[in-house]
């Protein structure tokens, strides 16, 4: 084998790691614009009720196949299942190449805010046009080049092997991120918006979500999660056994959510104060999708104490979430080559770095630089029309069959594996408790009807194109 199969130091130690996947462009850009997209409200309640059936337990059985084949992504499954179910593992691998093609693209974009912030720091803010961000989404050698230096760090870390570099930094930066966080909202609060984006997260109003809503909060759940994939199959492989699995993952998912919502009250505070803003992202000049890059500044230099030296500190860290994210996908395509073919780290690392890196250039020539990959859409094709929506341009498109399909139905393999393939007395024996356990129980149970009934449920309400509305 030629994975280290060291454990992580602690079960601090695991839960920093687990969180610095879970936490990072799924929370800070991704969350906050859906759910303005959505409407906000019923979206956010759906996506706290999927956290809660589908992510938690999921979250619990991924981790439970790694700790107990001590092995990761599709030699876990393998051991544990044979060879029909190590399928689970490689579907997977695809789907994090995927996800990393368009992530690596986004990520790209916060090094590019953290120039922009120290410009502006050094030489004095001033509000940006709302079509410069348009243009520098289709500056397509720009988005390259960024995408590229993101790629080349991923890569740097990814070579020496995710180990302790990744637990000792998570471990430091992390915290800070928590408490850069709390200053926002804390200074958001102050800001007149802030009841109006209260009522916008938190008022249910079922009629104001879009059907399509129901998947993208389901999928969400699962990307922000880091679930669906076997990355936190990986993770849990290096877990002691004397580590409770509940718990870990009760905080993991606990501090991704409170991430999530916390970037979407600052966000959308910010929004809902600022009448420009608010002009510019109503009539939708300012694409929700950039979102995280043009608000924040917003706050960093016209209502915050000490914002000139936090704004370029604060796109740090968020490149540093992004990282930390990148690299748990990095992990699971370059551990498949290693595993599958015998493949050197080496090899593995620079040759899938490659092969995803020629996906980003598409994906970030489709923002506006190519016209055709920018417009490409599948809308009026048949079955294509259904899996892709109306989502149009190579980015989007990406990002919602990974999101929406591949993780969601990756999540039902491991339902079905755990709940259904794995003998009750194996896992009992692995957690050590006895048949009668309570949380074993209600979490099995999950497994077995509650979080598989409802992802099909799903999935055929949306082939079937029910409008929930
Ligand atoms: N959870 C990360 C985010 O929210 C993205 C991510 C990292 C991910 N690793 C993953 C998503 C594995 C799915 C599976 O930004």
């Amino acid at each position: 084998m030629t994975i280290q199969r060291d454990s992580w130091g602690s079960k601090l130690g695991f839960i920093m790691a687990a969180s610095g996947s879970a936490v990072g462009l799924g929370n800070l850009w991704k969350f906050p614009y859906i759910t303005w997209e959505n409407n906000g409200g019923a979206f956010v309640l759906v996506y706290l009720v999927a956290v809660m059936i589908l992510g938690l337990p999921i979250m619990m059985g991924e981790i439970f196949v790694g700790r107990a084949a001590h092995l990761s992504g599709a030699p876990a499954y393998k051991k544990l299942g044979g060879l029909g179910w190590s399928k689970l593992g490689y579907l997977g691998a695809a789907a994090g190449g995927i996800i990393l093609s368009y992530y690596m693209v986004i990520a790209g974009w916060s090094l590019y805010s953290f120039w922009q912030c120290l410009g502006w720091s050094l030489g004095g803010y001033d509000m940006p046009s709302s079509d410069a961000f348009g243009n520098f989404l289709s500056n397509g050698p720009l988005q390259i080049g960024l995408t590229l230096m993101f790629t080349l760090m991923n890569v740097g870390i990814v070579l020496r092997g995710v180990g302790r570099g990744i637990e000792s930094a998570t471990k430091i930066m992390m915290p800070i991120l928590v408490l850069l966080m709390l200053y926002l909202v804390i200074t958001a609060m102050f800001m007149p918006g802030r009841n109006d984006a209260f009522a916008m997260i938190f008022s249910v109003d079922f009629a104001n979500m879009p059907a399509m809503g129901y998947l993208e909060a389901v999928g969400q759940a699962f990307f922000s999660l880091s679930l669906g994939l076997g990355a936190m199959v990986a993770y849990g492989s290096y877990m002691k056994k004397t580590d409770s699995i509940t718990n870990s993952a009760i905080w993991v998912v606990s501090l991704d959510t409170l991430f999530a919502l916390l970037a979407c009250v600052a966000m959308f505070t910010i929004i809902l104060s600022v009448p420009e803003l608010k002009a510019q992202v109503s009539a939708g000049e300012v694409g929700t999708v950039g979102m995280l890059f043009i608000t924040l500044p917003q706050l960093f230099y016209t209502q915050m104490q000490g914002g000139v030296v936090l704004a370029p500190l604060f796109f740090i860290l968020v490149a540093f979430a992004a990282l930390s994210s990148t690299l748990s996908l990095g992990e699971v395509v370059a551990s498949m080559m290693i595993d599958r073919r015998g493949w050197s780290r080496k090899k593995a690392v620079l040759i899938t770095s490659g092969v995803v890196f020629c996906g980003s250039i598409f994906a970030a020539l489709s923002l506006g630089a190519s016209q055709t990959l920018s417009q490409v859409t599948f809308r009026d094709v048949p079955v294509l029309g259904i899996i892709f929506s109306s989502k149009s341009g190579i980015l989007g498109l990406l990002d919602h069959l990974a999101a929406n399909w591949l993780l969601p139905i990756g999540g039902l393999g491991t339902t079905l594996f755990v709940g259904w393939f794995l003998k009750n007395d194996f896992i009992l024996k692995e957690l050590g408790v006895k048949n009668s356990n309570v949380v074993f129980n209600l979490w099995i149970w999950c497994l077995r009807i509650v979080a598989p009934a409802a992802i099909i449920a799903l999935i055929i309400a949306v082939a079937t194109g029910k409008d929930f509305s």
